[in-house]
């Protein structure tokens, strides 16, 4: 039997199924690594409203040159891995100001800008300029690996060599941006992690893993990625005004520039006297009667390589302060999702 080439069914697939979605409309190049840059972060689904919002808030390059890092972390929130929006509105006042605007137009070129790495320069050198260059995320590791019978770890060099040196080496001729685009959505909506359409797939008679009955072992990833517990324990300490405190995060984490209230971090959540005790200690703060947990259970947040369980409790002051916020205007500051799910479920009692 004459092998189906790979790349004319996966484009032929694309032209048939793709979703309709906004930046598959455009191939300007400032709309076009926004959308990767978001993709990268989150599943399309939840990425479209993100990208919609950013596109009406910030039209141009030129607009998020000019935001403030504040104003872009907030359209980010709840995104994560907020290093990826400040290097967003990096590289957006470096093209702004220093390329009058015009984006590199090869993935090298695109790589010296804040945050660009192989696979957004790819993207995006791919479905602007067409150039010949593999992009390789999850869903790419997915299809190659399954469709060619692949064992090597993904998250290893070996394996990462391996797909880098594939992907390249399987890109059609042409069209390599709708290409590249095309194995991304065949592995969003037919070869995905669970439960594969392997019955609809157009590459069922040629996949190897399918043959093997291999799909659900396939992509290999090792088990390395070590976990670490740790414990917030936030205070709200409302004043007569019934406004708090706000610290902004200054150290090189991922919440880097997201703001918070006042954090005691400790090796397990702290019971009432003990964090009445590092209250006083820690903030100097007066508690005028009761220090409550607001939170029945701990609000856990988990993250790749750290789980986050945090307690709120809620404390009130005795006096006036100038430079505490109301919670109304808290809420515009950019915060760590935590936070954005504590307010939402708890605000009524504060
Ligand atoms: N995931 C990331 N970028 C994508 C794109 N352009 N199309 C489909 N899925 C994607």
């Amino acid at each position: 039997m004459v092998q189906p080439n790979l790349s004319d069914v996966l484009l032929r697939w694309f032209d048939d199924n793709q979703r309709d979605l906004p930046w598959r409309t455009t191939k300007e190049p400032y709309l076009i690594w926004l959308s990767e840059v978001i993709l990268q972060q989150t599943q399309v689904a939840q990425g479209l409203p993100y990208y919609l919002n950013f596109r009406s808030q910030f039209p141009t390059v030129f607009d998020l040159a000019k935001a403030n890092e504040q104003e872009v972390l907030k359209a980010w929130e709840g995104l994560g891995y907020y290093s990826r929006a400040r290097n967003l509105h990096k590289t957006a006042i470096e093209v702004a100001t220093h390329l009058e605007g015009d984006f590199p137009k090869t993935a090298t070129g695109l790589m010296q800008l804040p945050g660009i790495g192989p696979y957004t320069a790819n993207a995006v050198a791919s479905i602007c300029y067409d150039e010949k260059v593999a992009v390789v995320d999850g869903n790419v590791y997915r299809v190659l690996s399954r469709y060619f019978g692949v064992s090597l770890p993904i998250n290893e060099s070996s394996g990462i060599n391996y797909f880098k040196t594939l992907s390249q080496e399987i890109l059609p001729d042409q069209r390599i941006g709708d290409y590249n685009q095309a194995v991304m959505e065949f592995g969003a909506l037919i070869c995905t992690p669970k439960q594969p359409s392997c019955c609809k797939c157009p590459l069922n008679s040629s996949c190897a893993a399918l043959a093997n009955k291999e799909v659900i072992n396939l992509p290999v990833k090792t088990n390395k990625v070590k976990v670490r517990k740790r414990y917030f324990n936030y205070l709200i300490y409302l004043d007569l005004e019934r406004k708090t405190p706000l610290n902004k995060r200054l150290e090189k984490d991922i919440w880097q520039h997201l703001y918070e209230f006042p954090l005691i971090e400790s090796n397990g959540l702290l019971g009432v006297r003990d964090m009445r005790h590092q209250v006083s200690e820690l903030f100097k703060y007066n508690i005028q009667g009761d220090l409550s947990l607001i939170n029945a259970k701990p609000i856990v947040q988990k993250l790749t390589h750290q789980h986050i369980f945090a307690n709120f409790w809620l404390a009130r002051a005795d006096q006036i302060n100038a430079d505490f916020l109301s919670l109304e205007v808290f809420e515009k500051y950019p915060m760590p999702q935590l936070i954005v799910r504590f307010l939402k479920n708890f605000r009524r009692h504060l």
